[in-house]
């Protein structure tokens, strides 16, 4: 049964999914500013950065330097993105304990952006899995990456996606899992049919998050759509940054202010302030090759200050509807 929608957990992924698609090397020490800044607006979690190839990905090749400049992170939890184990390992003996693994649920995608087949890099989680001592606190979460479309196949089935989610689930009880619209081409009914059969199957096994990336403008539609099936922690990046290398054409994340925003008018908490995070998103915008999607960045700052729910959001809420 789906709660109420009274609160919302949004994960911050600016610094690795906003940072990632920008040539321009960010110096290490911006980086580390923008995270602080970011956990001074009252995130929660947030998505550092990636321990991935630098050859691959070379915004990320300073991480093991971004950890250590921000240091332990006394109620926040700091979490890497991992291509492989070799990841993985890397991100552990850094310090790290919430890990994002992504896994692409289409063999095309997964082979651009990791080098080997969906199948491989399962084979490879539960090399890991087998490794990791089961008294280690350790959060995994699955990125399941091109959840509705890929760019080189195109839309995605969802029994099959359902499928690999139920390999992935049976690995580990606990884990929690991003079902990630990589493209930003996913409809918000494909949205709500995927994030409600993944809770009604898996929920009492795992944890969903929803991903969404905003190319075709339904960014913000989808994240409602997640909020229908129930889904209540959900992704986003400051200043809608970021976009995966490895999916052409695909754009910006669904902006954190914008949702921010948007959840404050509906009365729905989500623990951020968000004149802080605009400061945030000022200096993740200012960034040279920075692309900003976000719609409330363009309204003036002084009509995005005391935002107070809308009453007709509050009355529809005391209806339950
Ligand atoms: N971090 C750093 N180096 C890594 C690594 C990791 N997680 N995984 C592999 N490598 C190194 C290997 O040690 C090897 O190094 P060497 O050339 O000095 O011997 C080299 O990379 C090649 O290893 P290989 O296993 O053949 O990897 P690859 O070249 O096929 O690349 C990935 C595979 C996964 C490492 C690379 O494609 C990658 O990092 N992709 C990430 C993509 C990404 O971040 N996308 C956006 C987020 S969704
Ligand atoms: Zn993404």
């Amino acid at each position: 049964m789906t709660s109420n929608l009274d609160s919302i957990e949004i994960i911050e992924v600016g610094p690795r999914d906003g940072l990632q698609n920008i040539p321009e090397f960010v110096p290490t020490e911006t980086k580390v500013a923008l995270v602080r800044a970011l956990i001074a607006s009252g995130f929660k979690r947030l998505e550092v950065g990636s321990f991935v190839s630098p050859k691959a990905i070379p915004q990320m090749r300073d991480m093991d330097d971004v950890a250590r400049m921000i240091g332990p992170l006394p109620g926040v939890r700091g979490m890497v993105l991992v291509p492989n184990s070799k990841g993985a390992r890397r991100a552990i003996a850094a310090g790290f304990s919430d890990l994002e693994l992504v896994i692409s649920m289409s063999d095309a995608h997964n082979i651009s952006n990791v080098r080997r087949p969906t199948a491989d890099s399962i084979a490879d989680l539960r090399v890991l899995l087998n490794e990791i001592d089961p008294a280690r606190e350790l959060t995994l979460r699955i990125g399941m990456a091109t959840s509705f479309h890929c760019p080189f196949d195109g839309l995605m089935d969802e029994t099959k996606v359902l499928s690999t989610l139920e390999t992935l689930v049976g690995l580990r009880e606990g884990m929690e899992f991003a079902i990630s619209d990589t493209t930003g081409m996913a409809l918000p009914m494909h949205v709500k049919s995927l994030c409600r059969q993944a809770i009604a199957n898996f929920g009492g096994q795992a944890t969903f998050a929803f991903h969404g990336h905003d190319t075709a403008s339904f960014g913000v539609a989808n994240v409602l759509a997640a909020t229908e099936a129930g889904i209540r922690i959900i992704d986003a990046s400051v200043g809608g940054l970021g976009g995966c290398p490895y999916a052409p054409g695909a754009s910006g994340n669904i902006s954190s202010e914008d949702l921010v925003y948007l959840f404050q008018r509906m009365g729905v908490q989500t623990g951020i302030d968000l004149e802080k995070l605009l400061l945030a998103g000022d200096i993740a915008t200012a960034l040279p090759g920075a692309v900003t999607g976000s719609h409330i960045r363009k309204m003036p700052r002084d009509r995005l200050t005391g935002i107070t729910p809308d009453p007709v959001a509050v009355s529809r809420k005391a209806l339950k509807c």
